[in-house]
Protein backbone atom coordinates (compact mmCIF):
# COMPACT_ATOMS: atom_id res chain seq x y z
CA UNK A 1 0.00 0.00 0.00
CA UNK A 2 1.42 3.59 -0.86
CA UNK A 3 -0.45 6.92 -0.61
CA UNK A 4 0.14 8.77 -3.32
CA UNK A 5 1.35 11.72 -1.70
CA UNK A 6 3.84 10.35 -0.33
CA UNK A 7 5.23 8.77 -3.77
CA UNK A 8 7.20 9.79 -6.02
CA UNK A 9 5.03 9.78 -9.27
CA UNK A 10 4.81 12.91 -11.41
CA UNK A 11 2.11 12.79 -13.99
CA UNK A 12 1.71 15.31 -16.15
CA UNK A 13 -1.03 16.64 -18.90
CA UNK A 14 2.12 17.91 -21.45
CA UNK A 15 3.32 15.65 -24.26
CA UNK A 16 7.13 14.68 -23.81
CA UNK A 17 8.73 16.43 -26.82
CA UNK A 18 9.46 14.39 -29.73
CA UNK A 19 7.66 11.57 -28.77
CA UNK A 20 4.94 10.06 -31.31
CA UNK A 21 4.18 6.19 -30.30
CA UNK A 22 1.40 6.46 -27.33
CA UNK A 23 3.16 3.95 -25.60
CA UNK A 24 6.28 6.70 -25.14
CA UNK A 25 3.74 9.54 -24.40
CA UNK A 26 1.70 7.70 -21.52
CA UNK A 27 4.36 5.85 -20.23
CA UNK A 28 6.21 9.46 -19.78
CA UNK A 29 2.80 11.01 -18.66
CA UNK A 30 2.58 8.55 -16.00
CA UNK A 31 5.50 9.30 -14.40
CA UNK A 32 6.83 6.00 -15.00
CA UNK A 33 10.36 7.22 -17.16
CA UNK A 34 12.87 9.80 -17.18
CA UNK A 35 14.35 10.46 -20.37
CA UNK A 36 17.75 12.91 -20.36
CA UNK A 37 18.60 12.17 -23.86
CA UNK A 38 16.89 9.89 -26.44
CA UNK A 39 17.55 6.07 -26.08
CA UNK A 40 18.28 6.55 -22.23
CA UNK A 41 15.98 5.98 -20.09
CA UNK A 42 15.51 6.06 -15.67
CA UNK A 43 12.96 4.38 -14.51
CA UNK A 44 10.90 5.72 -11.83
CA UNK A 45 8.85 4.06 -9.14
CA UNK A 46 5.54 3.01 -11.21
CA UNK A 47 7.91 2.49 -13.91
CA UNK A 48 10.41 0.09 -11.94
CA UNK A 49 7.46 -1.48 -10.62
CA UNK A 50 6.32 -2.43 -13.70
CA UNK A 51 9.18 -3.71 -15.06
CA UNK A 52 9.92 -5.55 -11.90
CA UNK A 53 6.36 -7.35 -12.11
CA UNK A 54 7.68 -8.35 -16.09
CA UNK A 55 10.56 -9.70 -14.99
CA UNK A 56 9.50 -11.92 -12.13
CA UNK A 57 6.73 -13.44 -15.00
CA UNK A 58 9.24 -14.13 -17.01
CA UNK A 59 11.76 -15.51 -13.72
CA UNK A 60 9.28 -17.99 -12.67
CA UNK A 61 8.86 -19.88 -16.27
CA UNK A 62 12.75 -19.85 -16.76
CA UNK A 63 12.94 -21.36 -13.62
CA UNK A 64 10.18 -23.43 -14.08
CA UNK A 65 11.46 -24.96 -17.76
CA UNK A 66 14.30 -25.61 -15.68
CA UNK A 67 16.94 -22.48 -16.62
CA UNK A 68 19.10 -21.02 -13.66
CA UNK A 69 19.59 -18.00 -13.50
CA UNK A 70 23.45 -15.99 -13.66
CA UNK A 71 24.08 -12.39 -13.67
CA UNK A 72 26.93 -11.89 -16.49
CA UNK A 73 28.94 -8.26 -16.54
CA UNK A 74 28.04 -5.85 -18.65
CA UNK A 75 31.66 -5.18 -19.48
CA UNK A 76 33.05 -7.66 -21.47
CA UNK A 77 36.56 -7.80 -22.71
CA UNK A 78 36.74 -7.05 -26.41
CA UNK A 79 39.25 -10.61 -27.17
CA UNK A 80 36.31 -12.63 -27.03
CA UNK A 81 34.04 -10.82 -29.20
CA UNK A 82 37.86 -10.93 -31.74
CA UNK A 83 37.60 -14.96 -31.74
CA UNK A 84 33.72 -14.74 -33.42
CA UNK A 85 34.37 -12.15 -35.44
CA UNK A 86 31.50 -10.11 -33.98
CA UNK A 87 34.28 -7.28 -32.93
CA UNK A 88 33.73 -6.58 -36.83
CA UNK A 89 29.72 -7.26 -37.37
CA UNK A 90 28.63 -5.84 -34.37
CA UNK A 91 31.12 -3.13 -34.44
CA UNK A 92 28.35 -0.26 -35.39
CA UNK A 93 26.49 -1.07 -32.20
CA UNK A 94 29.08 -2.11 -29.98
CA UNK A 95 29.89 0.33 -27.48
CA UNK A 96 34.18 0.32 -26.98
CA UNK A 97 36.66 1.86 -24.98
CA UNK A 98 40.00 1.50 -23.65
CA UNK A 99 40.39 1.12 -19.92
CA UNK A 100 43.44 2.97 -17.67
CA UNK A 101 45.27 -0.36 -17.99
CA UNK A 102 44.70 -0.27 -22.04
CA UNK A 103 41.85 -3.30 -21.95
CA UNK A 104 39.91 -3.05 -24.38
CA UNK A 105 36.03 -3.60 -23.21
CA UNK A 106 32.75 -3.38 -24.79
CA UNK A 107 29.61 -2.74 -23.00
CA UNK A 108 28.07 -6.11 -23.80
CA UNK A 109 25.27 -5.93 -26.57
CA UNK A 110 24.25 -9.64 -26.08
CA UNK A 111 26.23 -12.92 -24.30
CA UNK A 112 26.68 -15.20 -26.71
CA UNK A 113 30.67 -15.02 -26.27
CA UNK A 114 30.40 -14.59 -22.94
CA UNK A 115 28.33 -17.85 -21.69
CA UNK A 116 30.48 -19.63 -24.64
CA UNK A 117 33.57 -18.67 -22.62
CA UNK A 118 31.71 -19.81 -19.49
CA UNK A 119 30.54 -23.30 -21.00
CA UNK A 120 34.35 -23.74 -22.46
CA UNK A 121 35.90 -23.57 -18.95
CA UNK A 122 33.77 -25.54 -16.80
CA UNK A 123 31.91 -27.88 -19.27
CA UNK A 124 34.19 -31.01 -20.31
CA UNK A 125 32.15 -33.83 -19.85
CA UNK A 126 28.53 -35.25 -21.86
CA UNK A 127 27.71 -35.76 -18.10
CA UNK A 128 27.39 -32.15 -17.51
CA UNK A 129 24.84 -31.54 -19.83
CA UNK A 130 22.22 -30.39 -20.63
CA UNK A 131 21.52 -27.70 -18.64
CA UNK A 132 20.05 -23.67 -19.79
CA UNK A 133 21.45 -20.62 -17.95
CA UNK A 134 19.44 -16.90 -18.35
CA UNK A 135 19.81 -14.02 -16.76
CA UNK A 136 18.12 -10.92 -16.85
CA UNK A 137 20.31 -7.71 -17.02
CA UNK A 138 21.44 -4.35 -19.34
CA UNK A 139 22.20 -4.66 -22.63
CA UNK A 140 24.16 -1.71 -24.63
CA UNK A 141 23.64 -1.06 -28.00
CA UNK A 142 24.26 2.25 -30.10
CA UNK A 143 21.41 1.96 -32.18
CA UNK A 144 20.93 4.72 -34.87
CA UNK A 145 17.26 5.59 -34.33
CA UNK A 146 16.78 4.79 -30.73
CA UNK A 147 12.96 6.00 -30.46
CA UNK A 148 9.61 5.13 -29.24
CA UNK A 149 10.98 5.26 -25.44
CA UNK A 150 11.54 1.92 -24.09
CA UNK A 151 10.77 -0.44 -27.67
CA UNK A 152 14.74 1.10 -28.80
CA UNK A 153 16.80 2.45 -25.95
CA UNK A 154 20.69 2.45 -26.25
CA UNK A 155 20.21 0.95 -22.96
CA UNK A 156 17.72 -2.26 -22.36
CA UNK A 157 16.51 -4.34 -20.47
CA UNK A 158 16.90 -8.18 -21.98
CA UNK A 159 16.59 -11.87 -20.68
CA UNK A 160 18.65 -13.83 -22.29
CA UNK A 161 19.34 -17.46 -22.04
CA UNK A 162 21.14 -20.35 -23.48
CA UNK A 163 21.15 -24.17 -23.70
CA UNK A 164 24.02 -26.68 -24.15
CA UNK A 165 23.29 -29.69 -25.62
CA UNK A 166 25.46 -33.05 -26.35
CA UNK A 167 23.14 -33.13 -29.57
CA UNK A 168 21.01 -32.34 -31.80
CA UNK A 169 17.81 -34.63 -30.57
CA UNK A 170 18.96 -32.32 -27.11
CA UNK A 171 19.07 -28.94 -28.79
CA UNK A 172 15.30 -29.65 -30.56
CA UNK A 173 14.15 -30.61 -26.88
CA UNK A 174 15.70 -27.56 -24.93
CA UNK A 175 14.56 -25.31 -28.03
CA UNK A 176 11.27 -26.79 -27.30
CA UNK A 177 10.71 -26.13 -23.75
CA UNK A 178 11.93 -22.99 -24.17
CA UNK A 179 9.55 -22.07 -27.10
CA UNK A 180 6.69 -23.27 -24.85
CA UNK A 181 7.89 -21.15 -21.98
CA UNK A 182 7.41 -17.77 -23.80
CA UNK A 183 4.17 -19.02 -25.09
CA UNK A 184 3.33 -18.73 -21.17
CA UNK A 185 5.28 -15.84 -20.28
CA UNK A 186 2.97 -13.53 -23.37
CA UNK A 187 0.00 -14.87 -22.88
CA UNK A 188 0.67 -14.01 -19.05
CA UNK A 189 1.93 -10.43 -19.35
CA UNK A 190 -1.42 -9.58 -21.59
CA UNK A 191 -0.26 -10.05 -25.24
CA UNK A 192 -1.71 -10.62 -28.11
CA UNK A 193 0.90 -11.99 -30.28
CA UNK A 194 2.03 -14.67 -32.64
CA UNK A 195 5.30 -16.67 -33.19
CA UNK A 196 6.69 -17.09 -36.37
CA UNK A 197 9.07 -18.80 -38.12
CA UNK A 198 12.47 -16.45 -38.97
CA UNK A 199 15.14 -15.12 -40.92
CA UNK A 200 18.47 -15.66 -37.97
CA UNK A 201 20.52 -12.68 -39.59
CA UNK A 202 23.50 -11.86 -37.51
CA UNK A 203 23.03 -14.47 -34.83
CA UNK A 204 23.23 -17.22 -37.27
CA UNK A 205 22.47 -20.82 -37.03
CA UNK A 206 19.99 -22.86 -38.80
CA UNK A 207 16.41 -21.97 -37.09
CA UNK A 208 14.95 -19.37 -35.31
CA UNK A 209 11.26 -17.60 -34.25
CA UNK A 210 10.19 -14.39 -33.88
CA UNK A 211 7.36 -13.76 -30.76
CA UNK A 212 5.66 -10.50 -32.46
CA UNK A 213 2.75 -8.20 -31.44
CA UNK A 214 0.40 -6.10 -34.09
CA UNK A 215 1.04 -2.77 -33.34
CA UNK A 216 1.36 0.69 -35.72
CA UNK A 217 4.75 1.64 -34.33
CA UNK A 218 6.08 -1.91 -34.94
CA UNK A 219 9.25 -1.94 -36.99
CA UNK A 220 8.65 -5.40 -38.82
CA UNK A 221 6.25 -5.80 -41.59
CA UNK A 222 4.46 -8.99 -41.88
CA UNK A 223 1.28 -9.61 -44.10
CA UNK A 224 -1.95 -10.37 -42.13
CA UNK A 225 -5.32 -12.20 -43.62
CA UNK A 226 -8.11 -11.10 -41.91
CA UNK A 227 -10.18 -13.97 -43.10
CA UNK A 228 -8.31 -16.63 -40.66
CA UNK A 229 -6.31 -14.55 -39.09
CA UNK A 230 -3.06 -16.13 -39.82
CA UNK A 231 0.63 -13.89 -40.43
CA UNK A 232 2.66 -14.30 -43.56
CA UNK A 233 5.87 -12.99 -44.26
CA UNK A 234 5.29 -12.47 -47.70
CA UNK A 235 2.21 -10.06 -49.24
CA UNK A 236 -0.23 -12.17 -52.05
CA UNK A 237 -2.64 -13.86 -51.31
CA UNK A 238 -2.87 -16.39 -47.89
CA UNK A 239 -1.75 -19.60 -47.97
CA UNK A 240 -4.28 -21.13 -45.98
CA UNK A 241 -7.63 -20.21 -47.15
CA UNK A 242 -6.70 -17.60 -50.17
CA UNK A 243 -7.89 -14.39 -49.25
CA UNK A 244 -5.79 -11.26 -50.13
CA UNK A 245 -3.36 -9.96 -47.37
CA UNK A 246 -3.67 -6.97 -45.19
CA UNK A 247 -0.16 -5.33 -44.34
CA UNK A 248 0.29 -4.92 -40.86
CA UNK A 249 3.61 -3.77 -38.63
CA UNK A 250 4.68 -5.55 -35.82
CA UNK A 251 7.02 -5.32 -32.86
CA UNK A 252 9.48 -8.39 -32.21
CA UNK A 253 9.28 -9.00 -28.10
CA UNK A 254 11.47 -12.38 -28.25
CA UNK A 255 13.53 -13.92 -30.49
CA UNK A 256 14.76 -18.25 -30.13
CA UNK A 257 17.32 -19.53 -32.21
CA UNK A 258 18.53 -23.22 -32.35
CA UNK A 259 22.99 -22.00 -32.53
CA UNK A 260 24.10 -25.53 -33.40
CA UNK A 261 27.93 -24.95 -33.21
CA UNK A 262 28.28 -21.42 -34.34
CA UNK A 263 30.00 -19.81 -31.37
CA UNK A 264 31.17 -23.08 -29.49
CA UNK A 265 32.93 -23.93 -32.22
CA UNK A 266 34.97 -20.99 -32.89
CA UNK A 267 35.68 -20.71 -29.62
CA UNK A 268 36.68 -24.11 -28.88
CA UNK A 269 33.95 -25.03 -26.11
CA UNK A 270 34.11 -29.37 -26.52
CA UNK A 271 33.03 -31.88 -24.15
CA UNK A 272 33.99 -35.52 -24.28
CA UNK A 273 30.93 -37.74 -25.31
CA UNK A 274 29.90 -41.16 -23.83
CA UNK A 275 32.61 -42.84 -25.61
CA UNK A 276 35.53 -40.75 -24.75
CA UNK A 277 35.19 -38.92 -28.28
CA UNK A 278 35.74 -35.13 -28.32
CA UNK A 279 32.53 -33.31 -29.54
CA UNK A 280 31.41 -29.82 -29.76
CA UNK A 281 29.07 -28.43 -27.13
CA UNK A 282 25.53 -27.61 -29.47
CA UNK A 283 24.20 -24.23 -28.19
CA UNK A 284 20.72 -22.47 -28.53
CA UNK A 285 19.93 -18.74 -27.36
CA UNK A 286 16.22 -17.20 -26.47
CA UNK A 287 16.24 -13.56 -26.03
CA UNK A 288 13.21 -11.34 -24.77
CA UNK A 289 13.34 -7.76 -24.64
CA UNK A 290 12.26 -6.99 -21.09
CA UNK A 291 11.70 -3.11 -21.18
CA UNK A 292 10.63 -3.67 -24.75
CA UNK A 293 7.63 -5.11 -23.39
CA UNK A 294 6.69 -2.78 -21.34
CA UNK A 295 6.66 -0.63 -24.40
CA UNK A 296 4.73 -3.25 -26.41
CA UNK A 297 1.67 -3.74 -23.47
CA UNK A 298 1.49 -0.24 -23.19
CA UNK A 299 1.05 0.07 -26.86
CA UNK A 300 -1.65 -2.52 -27.30
CA UNK A 301 -3.79 -1.48 -23.70
CA UNK A 302 -4.16 2.19 -24.00
CA UNK A 303 -6.93 4.46 -24.58
CA UNK A 304 -7.46 8.36 -24.72
CA UNK A 305 -7.40 8.78 -21.42
CA UNK A 306 -4.22 6.48 -20.14
CA UNK A 307 -2.56 3.21 -19.93
CA UNK A 308 -5.11 -0.01 -19.38
CA UNK A 309 -2.80 -2.27 -17.42
CA UNK A 310 -3.18 -5.98 -17.57
CA UNK A 311 -4.12 -7.50 -13.92
CA UNK A 312 -0.84 -9.50 -13.97
CA UNK A 313 2.04 -6.91 -14.72
CA UNK A 314 -0.17 -3.43 -13.21
CA UNK A 315 2.07 -1.09 -10.39
CA UNK A 316 -0.90 -1.28 -8.11
CA UNK A 317 -4.08 -4.10 -8.10
CA UNK A 318 -6.39 -0.60 -7.81
CA UNK A 319 -6.11 2.85 -6.98
CA UNK A 320 -8.25 4.35 -3.99
CA UNK A 321 -8.94 7.93 -4.98
CA UNK A 322 -10.08 9.82 -1.80
CA UNK A 323 -12.12 12.54 -2.29
CA UNK A 324 -13.08 13.72 1.68
CA UNK A 325 -9.84 13.68 4.00
CA UNK A 326 -11.82 12.49 6.86
CA UNK A 327 -12.19 9.45 4.61
CA UNK A 328 -8.52 8.34 4.24
CA UNK A 329 -8.81 6.00 7.54
CA UNK A 330 -11.60 3.91 6.10
CA UNK A 331 -9.35 3.52 2.85
CA UNK A 332 -6.66 2.75 4.20
CA UNK A 333 -8.46 0.35 6.51
CA UNK A 334 -9.53 -1.48 3.38
CA UNK A 335 -6.36 -1.55 1.85
CA UNK A 336 -4.67 -3.21 5.04
CA UNK A 337 -7.36 -5.84 4.08
CA UNK A 338 -6.64 -6.06 0.71
CA UNK A 339 -2.61 -6.25 1.34
CA UNK A 340 -3.67 -9.88 3.47
CA UNK A 341 -4.76 -11.08 -0.20
CA UNK A 342 -1.88 -10.02 -1.70
CA UNK A 343 -3.22 -6.88 -3.31
CA UNK A 344 -1.39 -3.85 -3.34
CA UNK A 345 -3.15 -0.52 -4.00
CA UNK A 346 -1.89 3.39 -4.39
CA UNK A 347 -4.20 5.53 -1.84
CA UNK A 348 -4.78 8.62 -4.04
CA UNK A 349 -4.75 11.18 -0.17
CA UNK A 350 -3.38 14.37 -2.32
CA UNK A 351 -4.73 17.69 -1.82
CA UNK A 352 -5.61 17.74 -5.15
CA UNK A 353 -9.37 18.36 -7.03
CA UNK A 354 -11.18 15.46 -7.92
CA UNK A 355 -10.72 15.57 -11.33
CA UNK A 356 -7.16 15.70 -11.07
CA UNK A 357 -7.29 12.31 -9.06
CA UNK A 358 -9.46 10.84 -11.13
CA UNK A 359 -7.53 11.95 -14.43
CA UNK A 360 -4.27 10.80 -12.46
CA UNK A 361 -6.09 6.96 -12.34
CA UNK A 362 -7.04 7.00 -15.66
CA UNK A 363 -3.46 7.77 -17.14
CA UNK A 364 -1.80 5.56 -14.27
CA UNK A 365 -4.08 2.86 -15.58
CA UNK A 366 -4.67 0.51 -12.90
CA UNK A 367 -7.10 -2.29 -13.43
CA UNK A 368 -10.01 -0.94 -10.85
CA UNK A 369 -10.60 2.79 -9.61
CA UNK A 370 -12.13 2.44 -6.01
CA UNK A 371 -13.98 5.87 -4.83
CA UNK A 372 -13.92 6.81 -1.18
CA UNK A 373 -16.77 9.92 -2.00
CA UNK A 374 -20.46 10.77 -1.17
CA UNK A 375 -21.51 7.58 -1.48
CA UNK A 376 -19.29 6.73 0.93
CA UNK A 377 -20.60 8.90 3.69
CA UNK A 378 -24.00 8.17 3.10
CA UNK A 379 -24.30 4.91 2.89
CA UNK A 380 -20.90 3.66 3.85
CA UNK A 381 -20.89 2.33 -0.23
CA UNK A 382 -17.12 2.19 -2.31
CA UNK A 383 -17.60 2.98 -5.93
CA UNK A 384 -15.45 0.52 -8.26
CA UNK A 385 -14.91 1.69 -11.82
CA UNK A 386 -13.42 -0.88 -14.12
CA UNK A 387 -10.74 1.03 -16.31
CA UNK A 388 -10.80 -1.51 -19.18
CA UNK A 389 -14.51 -1.99 -19.56
CA UNK A 390 -15.55 0.78 -17.86
CA UNK A 391 -18.29 -0.76 -15.91
CA UNK A 392 -18.91 1.14 -12.62
CA UNK A 393 -20.74 -0.99 -9.34
CA UNK A 394 -21.37 0.52 -5.96
CA UNK A 395 -20.07 -2.27 -3.40
CA UNK A 396 -20.00 -2.62 0.11
CA UNK A 397 -16.91 -3.38 1.73
CA UNK A 398 -17.30 -7.10 2.50
CA UNK A 399 -18.25 -7.19 -1.10
CA UNK A 400 -15.92 -4.99 -2.70
CA UNK A 401 -13.59 -7.65 -1.29
CA UNK A 402 -15.23 -10.47 -2.54
CA UNK A 403 -15.31 -8.80 -6.00
CA UNK A 404 -11.57 -8.37 -5.77
CA UNK A 405 -10.80 -11.34 -4.39
CA UNK A 406 -12.73 -13.21 -7.03
CA UNK A 407 -11.39 -10.97 -10.16
CA UNK A 408 -7.43 -11.65 -8.93
CA UNK A 409 -8.42 -14.82 -7.89
CA UNK A 410 -6.64 -14.50 -4.79
N1 LIG B 1 17.48 -1.43 -28.74
C1 LIG B 1 16.59 -2.20 -28.13
N2 LIG B 1 15.79 -1.69 -27.15
C2 LIG B 1 14.89 -2.48 -26.52
N3 LIG B 1 14.73 -3.78 -26.77
C3 LIG B 1 15.50 -4.35 -27.72
C4 LIG B 1 16.46 -3.58 -28.45
N4 LIG B 1 17.09 -4.41 -29.35
C5 LIG B 1 16.54 -5.62 -29.16
N5 LIG B 1 15.59 -5.60 -28.20
C6 LIG B 1 14.80 -6.75 -27.70
O1 LIG B 1 15.67 -7.80 -27.34
C7 LIG B 1 15.29 -9.02 -27.95
C8 LIG B 1 16.48 -9.91 -28.26
O2 LIG B 1 17.49 -9.17 -28.94
P1 LIG B 1 17.93 -9.43 -30.47
O3 LIG B 1 19.38 -9.19 -30.57
O4 LIG B 1 17.37 -10.71 -30.94
O5 LIG B 1 17.13 -8.21 -31.12
P2 LIG B 1 17.23 -7.56 -32.57
O6 LIG B 1 17.02 -8.62 -33.59
O7 LIG B 1 18.43 -6.69 -32.69
O8 LIG B 1 15.91 -6.65 -32.46
P3 LIG B 1 15.55 -5.46 -33.46
O9 LIG B 1 15.35 -6.10 -34.81
O10 LIG B 1 14.28 -4.88 -32.94
O11 LIG B 1 16.70 -4.51 -33.44
C9 LIG B 1 14.52 -8.57 -29.19
O12 LIG B 1 13.58 -9.56 -29.57
C10 LIG B 1 13.86 -7.30 -28.74
O13 LIG B 1 12.62 -7.61 -28.11
MG1 LIG C 1 18.74 -4.80 -33.41
ZN1 LIG D 1 -6.49 -16.82 -44.67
Amino acid sequence: MDFFSKSFIPTTKETPKGAEAKSHILSVRAGMLFTPSAGIYSYLPLGYKVLRRIENIIRERMNLAGAQEIFMSALQPLEIWQVTGRDQTLADVMIKFKDRRGRNLCLGPTHEEMITEIAKKYVSSYKQLPFTLYQIQTKFRDELRPRHGLMRGCEFMMKDAYSFDADQDGLDKSYDIMFNAYNDIFSECGLDFISTSADSGAMGGSVSHEFMVCAEIGEDVMFRCLDCNSYLRQPGTCSSCGAKLEECRMIEVGHVFKLGTKYSSLQGAVFLDAKGVQQTLIMGCYGIGVSRLVSAIIETNCDDSGIIWPKSVAPYAATVVVLDDSLIPQATALALELKKYGLDVLIDDRKESAGRKFNDALLIGNPYTLVFGKSFKNSEKIELEDRRTKEKMSLSQEELLNFLKKSYNV
